[in-house]
């Protein structure tokens, strides 16, 4: 059986693409945004399905769902990233392979933007690479794949 289905999960704020600070973001919309990341899945021969709230708790249902979904996930969980036990915990409980992606660059910027709550659980962290970083974490999600 081949397993090829990426979901890609937006967190917090992410819907407001194209209104955010574009030195950090850009000037893309979600929809743009899901466009290119729907090219990369094709050129690699992923399936992928994109999944955006900013509601706390539809994330974390929506992630207790995911294994009969989905192989896979990208998660861009926005500023939850930086705190939400509560969606650390339902990734865990998925047992997928993930990877977190962010547009900007958290490392260089404030403080409390540095501290994940998926370290340790991710198979990897793209960060700083705007757009691109989405293909190099279907790319580390293809090769989790193959395995
Ligand atoms: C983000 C970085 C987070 O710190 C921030 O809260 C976001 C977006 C990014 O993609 O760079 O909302 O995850």
């Amino acid at each position: 059986m081949t397993r090829n289905r990426v979901e890609v999960l937006h967190g917090v704020n992410l819907d407001m693409l194209g209104r955010r600070d574009p030195e950090h973001y850009g000037t893309f919309t979600l929809a743009e945004l899901e466009m290119q990341i729907k090219r990369f899945a094709v050129e690699l021969g992923l399936e992928v399905r994109f999944f955006q709230t900013n509601q706390e708790g539809e994330f974390v249902e929506h992630l207790h769902r995911l294994p009969e979904l989905a192989d896979a996930a990208i998660l861009n969980a926005g500023a939850w990233t930086h705190y939400s036990y509560a969606i650390r915990d339902a990734l865990e409980l998925t047992r997928l392979p993930a990877v977190e992606v962010h547009l900007s660059d958290v490392g260089t910027r404030e403080e409390w933007r540095r501290r994940s709550v998926f370290d340790g659980l991710v198979a990897g962290v793209v960060s700083g690479q705007g757009p691109a970083g989405y293909r190099e974490g279907l790319e580390l999600l293809s090769a989790e794949l193959r395995e």
